[in-house]
């Protein structure tokens, strides 16, 4: 039995009908880049989150950076991040011409420690950058407070959350803007890229909507420089088809990672934790180990795919070598690279695989 890492061939054909007409009526309108399905699935995802306004774009990371660049961050300031995150977190501030400033992991929820922000602050400080990984979100209230403090801004990494609750009310909204990521294996995926930003704050919104789509609201007239960043009129169709299922799925992603957390109780493994103020909605179901490298091969040899999120902390990536990082700087976040491991992870995860993960690894 292969037991695949996640099985999106699974869930389309959980959905065939509906996803076959959705896309057949972006073919008949010929609407292939924004137009009504983009503008529809906006409003819905909007609606959603809990958003006065989502804005549809290319990609995540294209959200990362216009989101920088519509709170007016850029040249000379800096934006706080955390150190064990998706390279695209840092690289989006890059992009928008701002420096990424590291800052540890907690050890048990993953997100940023809000208790070593404030070391990071320095008159260049513009935003902090949390991300709520895995799909748990970080610890807010401590980071508004921060923010407020310091009159910063708070700009939400939501790609691996989508439906997720911090303190009962969905992440991504909860700040000045959030990011989302629709990459085809995100917990709301597309059929190819997309992604969004979602804030309440109608300047930045209409910021981002500029940037998008070379700087103009009116063809051929435009306002400033901006990008192609465009949401493709059929990932607007699939995702506005998928986003009715989205809590169903994540209802499932829990229910599997309970099943997890009972089957692999007994086992040395360090399990996820929900913390009190979240609501998980397990994007990915993170395990850590010291022997993580062996583990991942016996798993492998048993014909169960897994994954590393990420082997390698942001302030040790080749590409920020000119910050001048060394091992030892952020030592949870490099910690967690050498032992965590990422296992079979999706809605239509059945009973029999999720036992056959558990068995495999209980007999190490
Ligand atoms: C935390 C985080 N931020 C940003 C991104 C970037 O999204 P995309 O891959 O759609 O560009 C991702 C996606 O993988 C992510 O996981």
């Amino acid at each position: 039995m292969v037991i695949p890492f996640v099985d999106l061939r699974a869930q389309y054909l959980s959905i065939k009908a509906e996803i076959d007409e959705a896309i057949a009526r972006v073919l008949e309108t010929s609407a292939f880049v924004l137009g009504r399905e983009v503008e529809a699935f906006e409003a819905a995802f909007a609606e959603y989150v809990g958003a006065k306004f989502c804005v549809g774009l290319s990609n995540g990371t294209a959200a990362v950076q216009l989101a920088v660049m519509a709170c007016g961050i850029g040249a000379g300031d800096e934006v706080i991040i955390p150190a064990n995150t998706f390279f695209a977190s840092a690289e989006g501030v890059s992009t928008a011409g701002a420096t990424p400033v590291f800052v540890d992991a907690d050890s048990v929820s993953y997100t940023i420690d809000p208790a070593k922000i404030e070391a990071a602050i320095t008159p260049r400080t513009r935003a902090i950058m949390p991300v709520h990984l895995y799909g748990q979100s970080a610890d807010l209230e401590p980071i508004w407070e921060i923010a407020a403090q310091h009159k910063l801004l708070v700009i939400e990494d939501a790609a691996q959350a989508h439906g997720s609750l911090y303190k009962g009310r969905r992440v991504g909204a909860l700040s000045n803007a959030g990011c989302f990521s629709f990459y085809p294996g995100k917990n709301l995926g597309a059929y190819g890229e997309g992604g969004a930003v979602v804030t309440n704050d109608e300047t930045v919104a209409r910021h981002v909507r500029l940037l998008r789509d070379h700087g103009s609201e009116r063809k051929y007239r435009h306002e400033i420089i901006g990008y192609n960043f465009r949401l493709e009129g059929i990932q607007g169709a699939v995702l506005n088809v998928k986003l009715r299922h989205l809590d169903k799925w994540n209802n499932l992603r829990r229910a599997h990672a309970a099943r997890y957390n009972e089957l692999l109780a007994g086992s040395r493994l360090k399990l996820p934790r929900e913390m009190p103020y979240a609501r998980h909605v397990y994007h990915l179901y993170v395990v850590q180990t010291d022997k993580r490298d062996a583990l991942q091969q016996r798993l492998s040899e048993a014909g169960v795919q897994t994954g590393i999120h990420y082997p390698i902390p942001v302030h040790l990536q080749p590409a920020y070598a000119s910050m001048g990082h060394k091992l030892g700087d952020f030592p949870e976040s490099e910690r967690q690279a050498e032992r965590v491991l990422s296992l079979p992870m999706f809605p239509e995860l059945n009973d029999e695989q999720i036992k056959r993960v558990a068995e495999v690894i209980n007999q190490l």
